[in-house]
């Protein structure tokens, strides 16, 4: 029997067990096998640029993580696609500039010229209207992270579908297991489809994620060192897997409307993944009763809050420490 169980193979199962695992825990991680939100996500490490959210706790939530994803990349000892060349946020007209410009203003972000914005990436539509480059946003490729973490966990992460926490044999029970947590503990935890788009061409194209409204349409687009580009994502709120002609076309749409040059890209993949959403769409982060705790329910931000919930579980599960930046989030607040 180990100390501690997670159930969930995730980005943040993962996560959690290898900071536990590093401070001289016995860990066991159980993973059901589906892959999870994290396997679809684009990985932007984006704390201003997800939601026009303005609940200052989840701010600093988010905020302290993307601070401590440099660091973590480099645990991981291994390339995970960190990269750090930034966002450029954009609007294509002057309706999506009147939507953006209230979120820029608030982050204190220079307002960027149309050649401007092409210096830094000449394959934007002319027609673009304005944006601003946020440094702060960065990037990871969380398949690459889930498969270095599994790496460093090796045995410890067993093959097993959870159907119910009685049966699973530990002093302390961690469930990170995404939108599968509601049937687990009883908690509001919903699906969010999201459909998300993979191309691959020749790299250098594109040099930053890119994050838009285009015509009213939300895209963002991430590009890879090795040439790929992820393009997403719709967020519907629905429990089918289907990927649909009418996703894809909006996905592809915008993208192309805002770089031409992606319609020469190879379509590799299509896929379908569920955010785990919350009543207030913040994560469900600390102990549900004496045995369990949780560490679910991060919606858009999985892959950004995996860190910082490593960090707050961990010290949770070994100090008994309530660390204040989760005192917002208990899961016990619905
Ligand atoms: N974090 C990107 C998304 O949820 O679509």
């Amino acid at each position: 029997m180990s100390d501690v169980t997670v159930v969930g193979g995730g980005i943040v199962g993962l996560s959690v067990a290898w900071r536990l695992v590093q401070r001289g825990a016995d860990v066991t991680v159980l993973d059901g096998g589906d892959d999870g939100a994290w396997h679809v996500a684009a990985g932007m490490l984006a704390p201003g640029g997800e939601s026009e959210h303005e609940d200052p706790a989840l701010i600093r939530l988010l905020e302290r993580s993307a601070q401590l994803w440099p660091a973590y990349a480099k645990e991981l000892g291994v390339d995970v696609g960190y990269d750090d060349a930034g966002t450029l946020s954009l609007a294509m007209t002057a309706d999506d500039l009147a939507q953006r410009a209230r979120v820029w203003k608030r982050q204190e972000l220079a307002l960027l010229r149309p050649s401007e914005l092409r210096d830094l990436e000449p394959a934007l539509s002319p027609r673009v209207r304005a944006g601003v480059f946020d440094p702060r946003e960065t990037q990871v490729d969380p398949r690459k992270v889930v498969s270095a973490l599994r790496e460093k966990l090796g045995p410890r992460v067993v093959p097993k579908r959870v159907e119910a926490l009685s049966d699973v044999d530990s002093a302390t029970v961690v469930v990170a297991a995404g939108c599968g947590t509601a049937a687990l503990t009883g908690l509001p935890i919903r699906p969010v489809k999201g459909q998300v788009l993979r191309l691959r061409g020749e790299p250098g194209l594109l040099r930053h994620v890119l994050n838009a409204s285009v015509d009213g349409r939300e895209v963002y687009i991430v590009p890879r060192a090795d040439g790929e580009v992820v393009v997403g994502a719709t967020q519907e709120e629905r429990t089918d897997r289907l990927v649909t002609a009418g996703g894809v076309h909006e996905l592809l749409r915008a993208a192309l409307d805002l770089v031409p040059g992606l319609a020469e890209l190879e379509l590799t993949e299509t896929t379908v993944g569920h955010r785990p959403g919350t009543p207030d769409n913040a994560p469900l982060l600390g102990r549900l009763d004496d045995r369990v705790v949780v560490a679910a329910g991060h919606f858009r931000n999985g892959v950004l809050l995996a860190p910082v919930t490593a960090d707050i579980v961990a010290g949770l599960v070994l100090d008994g420490a309530d660390d204040p930046m989760s005192a917002d989030f208990s899961p016990r607040r619905f």
